[in-house]
């Protein structure tokens, strides 16, 4: 089957299998919670005597049934309810990144991370056992990654301020920043400032989610918190201003296509996906990841491969994607300039023989 393209030449279904599961991926949103195949989650419910009332893992994930943000986050605190011990951190944080990131050509990751989601493990716990699946996976699969540490804005501002401070206290490189997630509805972001500005002053970079508030509020993530990247983002296309603005600063957003269809925040909740083309077509630099996989019954090969269909974009487009997040990373220079070389190669490397001219 061909499908209609709005940027380049025709692609087939089958060039878009070879090209999505060959591009080579960098993740810049996918959070840890969000990440945890339902069996794993089965088994550390079990091992921690947690009632998951009579799920199963296969009814534990029923993502056609999120109405709103808010009913997928309360089932992401039952997930973080069973993330106890070091073992736990160290299994979760491996397998997202080897099965469910390196087994999809995701050459490096800056993990989203949720303290508040675990309930009581003391941050420093939390880091020893996240470090060490990070260590495992590279040394198995090669899969490089970094921690954002995300603030909980359905908290109080006091206390997102506390975790930069215990981010800070117990500083370890594998920490590069910080992010806010949770429900935008229930914290707007400049009441964050306080705890962004101390962030800033100790070298954390900058991120935030808005995936239901106004365009405003990206603004905001720019002018209050000093954002260098938006998780999100798509109601920036409702406000031309804040749209040419985010053109002409070259703001990199990351957007997640399936999960945000199912929520009906990029589009219509039918797999149009309108807003990613609306920003797209509109010049803004937008990577693509997959969120919480699992939950959204995705994968971050799916994610390329459902705008692929959607969209109709090719290896061009798709590349850019890819390079657009090599970009907005918080990688040091040096690596940043590896890791863009190693992605433009495999990138050049899905491009076909060129076609023979016509005789
Ligand atoms: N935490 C995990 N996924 C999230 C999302 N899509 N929005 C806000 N917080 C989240
Ligand atoms: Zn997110």
């Amino acid at each position: 089957m061909r499908t209609e393209t709005t940027s380049g030449p025709t692609t087939t279904s089958e060039e878009i299998e070879r090209i999505v599961t060959g591009l080579p991926k960098v993740s810049l949103h996918c959070h840890l919670l969000g990440s945890i195949q339902a069996q794993t989650v089965v088994e550390l419910a079990a091992k921690h005597g947690v009632d998951l009332a009579g799920h199963t893992a296969e009814t534990l994930y029923d993502h056609a049934s999120y109405e709103d943000l808010g009913e997928f986050l309360r089932v992401l605190d039952v997930v973080g309810s069973v993330v106890r011990d070091r073992d736990d951190l160290h299994r979760v944080t491996y397998e997202s990144l080897t099965e469910g990131g390196a087994a999809h050509r995701v050459l490096y990751r800056e993990i989203q991370i949720s303290p508040p989601g675990h309930g009581n493990v003391p941050y420093p716990h939390l880091i020893e056992g996240i470090t060490a699946g990070m260590r495992d996976a590279q040394t198995d699969t090669g899969i490089d990654s970094r921690v954002v540490v995300g603030l909980c804005r359905e908290d109080t501002p006091a206390a997102a301020l506390e975790l930069v401070e215990t981010v800070i206290a117990h500083r370890t490189e594998e920490v590069i920043g910080i992010g806010l997630d949770y429900a935008e509805v229930k914290g707007p972001p400049v009441q964050f400032a306080p705890a962004y500005a101390r962030a800033a002053e100790a070298g954390l970079q900058r991120t935030a989610h808005s995936e239901t508030g106004p365009p405003q509020h990206i603004e905001v993530l720019l002018d209050e918190l000093g954002c260098s990247r938006i998780d999100h983002g798509y109601h920036v296309v409702d406000d031309p201003e804040i749209t040419a603005r985010c053109v002409q600063e070259r703001v990199p957003f990351i957007c997640t296509p399936v999960s945000s269809d199912i929520g009906r925040y990029s589009g219509s909740g039918d797999g149009s996906h309108r807003r990613i083309r609306q920003m797209v077509e509109a010049g803004l630099v937008v990577a693509i990841d997959s969120d919480d996989p699992p939950m959204f019954g995705t994968d971050p090969t799916h994610d390329y491969r459902a705008l692929a269909h959607a969209l109709g974009f090719g290896l061009d487009q798709l590349g850019t994607f890819t390079l657009n997040a090599v970009e907005a990373s918080w990688l040091e220079e040096a690596d940043k300039a590896a890791l863009r070389r190693r992605a433009l190669e495999e990138i050049e490397a899905l491009r076909g023989p060129e076609p023979r001219p016509q005789t």
